[in-house]
């Protein structure tokens, strides 16, 4: 008797528990955390920009092709939640604010920039590995229509098969880099071969659009210290490094680049982006006016390196995100207070922490 209560009671208890349990699960499934609700849609806008590139890659200049970036784009627009522009999806974008500074990279005494302390909001945006037949048109209207000038880190070939699009960058404003010729890795290079790479690089540039570049930015952030200074002084050269990584050549979705460039990146930061990937470009919008309605200041990099003699270059510092940006934090709340930027702490090399990984050059 005792015996059959006991089985009796573990019965219901077992039955109850599961009916507990499945309530639970029902709640739960209702009541998705934003960060999920978030990170299914960006499976669903990399899924998107999957089959966007696919055909990028085969029917390059098709007009089907264009209106796929079209309806790209504006899903990118509405997906997601908080974006200023998905309230009024049809109305203009905000608009920066010109900033004109007389360019003067002889003052800056750096061979690597990470960041430039301006004292001001300024910040500098970069795009590398380029120019790219259609993604970077596009990418130029959104700068044009947000009077936002940015930064172009181009690579020899690339420059001389796209000559108007190079043209065209350097006519509405923006900056080009030196980014090599084969983008490979520098720091296993002799000196002849980095000469090889930055004159051949540099000459396809003033070929196709007749601009000297004066600064550039090593492949993968890949330079020793004497080479850095060897290119300072053949070149005239900084090695521009970035603050900012959002880590979009793994393509992990526009809405994800967007929040990442617009939730890490601190004044006098320095974003690195690629315009050779499609979903980067996607992006944009989002993160353009993310930063935009933050207050901030888009320059090139040879003017933010112009607007800070103070600089906050510090060898070796990472790449990438939260450390960097916690760095530049401590350095905001520094200059806010009227003391020196706290100076960042020695961490892994870029190329330990995995750094700029997007050797492949597409299309
Ligand atoms: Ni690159």
């Amino acid at each position: 008797m005792l015996k059959l209560r006991s089985l009796r009671f573990s019965a219901g208890f077992t039955i109850a528990c599961l009916m507990v349990s499945t309530l639970f699960l029902v709640g739960c499934s209702a009541f998705k955390s934003k960060e999920e609700k978030a990170a299914e849609r960006a499976k669903e806008a990399f899924r998107q920009s999957k089959g966007e590139t696919k055909v990028a890659g085969n029917t390059n200049g098709n007009p089907k092709w264009k209106k796929d970036i079209d309806d790209s784009l504006t899903r990118g627009r509405n997906a997601v939640p908080g974006n200023q522009t998905a309230s009024n999806p049809s109305g203009p974008p905000p608009r920066n604010q010109t900033t004109n500074v007389k360019i003067d990279l002889n003052a800056a005494k750096a061979t690597t920039y990470h960041s430039v302390d301006t004292g001001g909001n300024h910040i500098a945006l970069t795009f590398d590995d380029g120019p790219h037949p259609t993604n970077t048109p596009r990418l130029l209207d959104m700068l044009r229509e947000r009077n936002i000038k940015a930064t172009f880190f181009v690579v020899g070939p690339n420059a001389r098969r796209y000559p108007e699009i190079m043209k065209r960058i350097v006519a509405e404003g923006h900056e080009i880099g030196n980014h090599t010729m084969t983008h490979g890795d520098l720091s296993k290079m002799s000196n002849t071969s980095i000469k090889n790479e930055l004159d051949g690089c540099r000459d396809a540039i003033i070929g196709a659009c007749g601009v000297n570049p004066r600064i550039m930015r090593a492949p993968y952030g890949a330079l020793t210290s004497s080479q850095k200074i060897y290119i300072k002084d053949t070149w005239g050269y900084p090695n521009i490094h970035w603050s900012v990584d959002p880590e979009d050549w793994k393509r992990p979705g526009p809405s994800v680049v967007a929040n990442r460039i617009t939730s890490r990146t601190r004044a006098g930061g320095i974003v690195l982006v690629h315009d050779i990937h499609a979903p980067s470009v996607v992006a944009m919008p989002q993160a353009l006016d993310g930063l935009l309605h933050k207050g901030f200041r888009f320059v090139t990099t040879s003017q933010l390196i112009s607007l800070g003699n103070r600089t906050a270059s510090v060898e070796e510092t990472p790449p990438a995100t939260e450390a960097t940006a916690s760095a530049a934090e401590a350095e905001a709340e520094a200059s806010a207070i009227g003391g020196e930027p706290t100076p960042a702490v020695p961490l892994p090399s870029a190329r330990e922490l995995g750094g700029e990984s997007h050797a492949r050059i597409e299309e």
